[in-house]
């Protein structure tokens, strides 16, 4: 991504003194230079409050969220989730790691009730890198220690993750990562059955059913069914990462659904936390699971599945059940899939190459890797966050949340239009 200086702030977005200037000096003497210039060059605010669909800055702004990387599907800080985590926070917030645990089984048992048939085993863990390690780790006690993994795949960024995360800028400083590892290409099954071929029963699969941060790449109908069908005739166990699109990200409860696909491990994160806590999961079939089920100390942490985390992951099953979450994703996605076709309509062909999403996972792809860090700027500039996708420079991401008004997204589709039309002045299609 390439980012140049904001765009003067809008009339409509007055600035009160920021203390971000103190936070981007903090940054630079303790976190790091990198993080330091990136927030100078977002405009130097500091994030302090949020709610719903909108974080507040330190100098008085609102932004609507459309970005946060698919973790707010309920919105920031949806309030039952705020309630059910206070309510655990004042009772027992860790657990001693001795007794049982109520609210971990019960979080299981709620997030067990929507996955896919056969899924009834759940390991929670505190990130989404965390459940592709422990899929890994599973797979390996099952012996399938070739991984298959897709091209512009994300997985996470811890060591074992990151082997199955096909992105060169991420892996090269870090090699050598896990031995045999192969990458093949997205939405293609014959490739797949070609790496399945030369493997046999030592595979195991890791897929997406949409790319998210290889930018919002929908396979063709027919593709997740295809994968399952080949890991079953090759023997390969079928890892699908539903950290970005399960959570009703894609409409669906998961991405899998739709294709009534039932892998042997399937991954959960982001909108698991309902906005407010980290959590993640890795679920499983019985079979899968049995390794990790014989042996309780055979993959642990000290905070994986604490009572806070997996109070948050109940109340947001909890939420999305009574607030038919999914639905709602699903008709606001579809508006809002049309209202950002519409708006990119003139430039199609120049500025803008294709608009595509599913659900409330959208993406727009331009022409030249420049417009998206322009976009970004232009659309901070007038108060609306959105994201660029990790393994592929060319696509800025929309993941709003379910709890969009109508008010919101009217703001929304105005502001990508004046920002657009703006990025186009700058950036030759
Ligand atoms: C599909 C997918 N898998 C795994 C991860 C890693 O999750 P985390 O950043 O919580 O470690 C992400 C994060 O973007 C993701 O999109």
């Amino acid at each position: 991504m390439t980012l140049s200086p904001p765009p003067a702030r809008t009339e409509a977005q007055p600035a009160r003194a920021t203390a971000g200037t103190d936070v981007v000096d903090l940054y630079l003497r303790h976190i790091g230079s990198g993080r330091a210039v990136m927030g100078r060059v977002m405009g130097g605010m500091a994030e302090v409050r949020s709610e719903g669909a909108w974080i507040h800055a330190d100098d008085g702004r609102r932004f609507l969220d459309f970005g946060g990387y698919g973790v707010f599907i309920l919105g920031h800080r949806h309030p039952a989730v705020v309630e059910a985590v206070h309510r655990q926070i004042d009772t027992h917030p860790l657990a001693s790691r001795v007794f049982l645990e109520p609210v971990a089984a019960r979080a299981a048992e709620a997030l067990a009730a929507h996955t896919p048939p056969g899924l009834d085993y759940v390991h929670f863990v505190n990130s989404g890198a965390e459940a592709t390690e422990a899929a890994l780790k599973l797979a390996r006690a099952h012996g399938r220690n070739c991984l298959i993994t897709t091209r512009k795949g994300f997985h996470g960024k811890t060591l074992g993750a990151l082997s199955v995360t096909a992105n060169a800028t991420y892996q090269t400083p870090f090699e050598p990562l896990l031995p045999d590892v192969v990458q093949v290409e997205y939405d293609d099954p014959a490739d797949l059955e070609q790496a399945l071929a030369a493997r046999c029963d030592r595979a195991c699969v890791v897929v997406e059913p949409v790319q998210g941060e290889g930018g919002v790449r929908i396979p063709r109908p027919g593709y997740l069914g295809q994968v399952a069908a080949l890991c079953r005739a090759y023997g390969a166990l079928l890892v699908v990462d539903e950290i970005q699109t399960g959570m009703g990200r894609l409409g669906t409860w998961w991405g899998v659904d739709a294709e009534d696909v039932r892998p042997d491990i399937l991954l959960t994160g982001k909108g698991l936390s309902g906005g407010v806590v980290p959590v993640a999961a890795m679920t499983a079939t019985a079979q899968a699971y049995a390794p990790f089920s014989r042996d309780p100390y055979l993959h642990t942490s000290t905070f994986g599945a604490s009572p806070i985390a997996c109070a948050a992951a109940l109340a947001t099953v909890r939420v999305m059940e009574s607030e038919d979450t999914v639905a709602r994703a699903a008709a606001l996605g579809g508006r809002i899939l049309a209202g950002v076709r519409a708006v990119c309509a003139p430039y199609e062909g120049g500025l803008v190459r294709e608009v595509r999403g599913r659900g409330l996972l959208i993406g727009i792809e331009f022409a030249r890797e420049q417009a998206v860090g322009e976009l970004l700027l232009e659309m901070i500039a007038r108060g609306v966050l959105v994201n660029h996708s990790l393994n592929s420079t060319r696509v800025l991401r929309l993941t709003p949340p379910a709890v969009v008004e109508d008010a919101a997204l009217d703001l929304f589709l105005t502001t990508l239009a004046e920002a657009l039309r703006s990025t186009a002045a700058r950036v030759a299609g």
